[in-house]
């Protein structure tokens, strides 16, 4: 039976990183940090991981308090990490403000961590078109609401406004936004953690030093 009067207990019965793991060679690494997260993904979709496309995107808003939530990886191309969002939800206004965020994705069936740092660069009025575009017809009609982030006050006033979007797609399938924005993460530094079910954990981090990318390893 599960204690919730006492999270500190329960907390401290659970396990964490009992493995067992795969190895890590840091003898055989890619050049690139965007080659090595692709061997990493291939790894994570054989094994059947859930969902390994899905991370945690943080930004940092007007303040300087940092914001994070969960989006989905669309492309990797080189070391570019692109995601797609509404321009006027918190995170688009807060990446207009400042350009700069960090990309978290965690395997828990690997004992992997992976962390990106980057400038996000929008990658234009076609690009977030085009991305739209593959969404499906119950996204696309949630994204052309525009109002991402915004206060829900009257349940009807989402469905009043599906119910509009959606007529809208039936007359012109091709319907587009450009509240709709496809993102690139440059990445400048990135690392690679795989957990050690005896806490010897591996991390190598690549930096942009000088026109090329380099790596070394970090303690644990
Ligand atoms: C698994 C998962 C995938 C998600 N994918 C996206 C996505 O690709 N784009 C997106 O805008 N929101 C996505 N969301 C919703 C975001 O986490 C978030 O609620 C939303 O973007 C509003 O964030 P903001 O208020 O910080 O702008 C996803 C959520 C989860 C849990």
């Amino acid at each position: 039976m599960i204690n919730i009067n006492n999270p500190n207990e329960l907390l401290r019965s659970l396990k964490s990183l009992s493995g067992p793991f795969p190895s890590f060679d840091v003898n055989l690494l890619p050049e690139t940090p965007g080659k090595l997260f692709l061997q990493w993904l291939n790894l994570a979709i054989e094994n059947g991981v859930k969902e390994p496309h899905a991370m945690t995107l943080s930004t940092v808003d007007a303040d300087g308090y940092p914001d994070a939530r969960v989006l989905i990886l669309k492309n990797v191309v080189n070391d570019a990490f692109y995601f797609a969002s509404g321009f006027k939800s918190r995170k688009g206004q807060q990446l207009k403000r400042n350009p700069q965020a960090a990309i978290t994705f965690y395997w828990p069936m690997l004992g992997r961590q992976i962390r990106l740092r980057g400038t996000v660069e929008d990658m234009g009025d076609e690009a977030g078109a085009a991305d739209f575009l593959q969404r499906s017809e119950e996204a696309r009609a949630v994204a052309l609401t525009g109002n991402q982030s915004r206060e829900l006050v009257r349940e009807e006033e989402l469905e009043d406004s599906l119910a509009k979007q959606r007529e809208r797609i039936s007359h012109d399938p091709n319907i587009t936004t450009l509240n709709w924005r496809l993102y690139a993460v440059n990445v400048k530094e990135a690392e690679f953690w795989q957990g050690d079910t005896h806490r010897k954990h591996i991390r190598v981090q690549y930096y942009w030093s000088e026109g090329q990318w380099k790596h070394r390893k970090l303690w644990p």
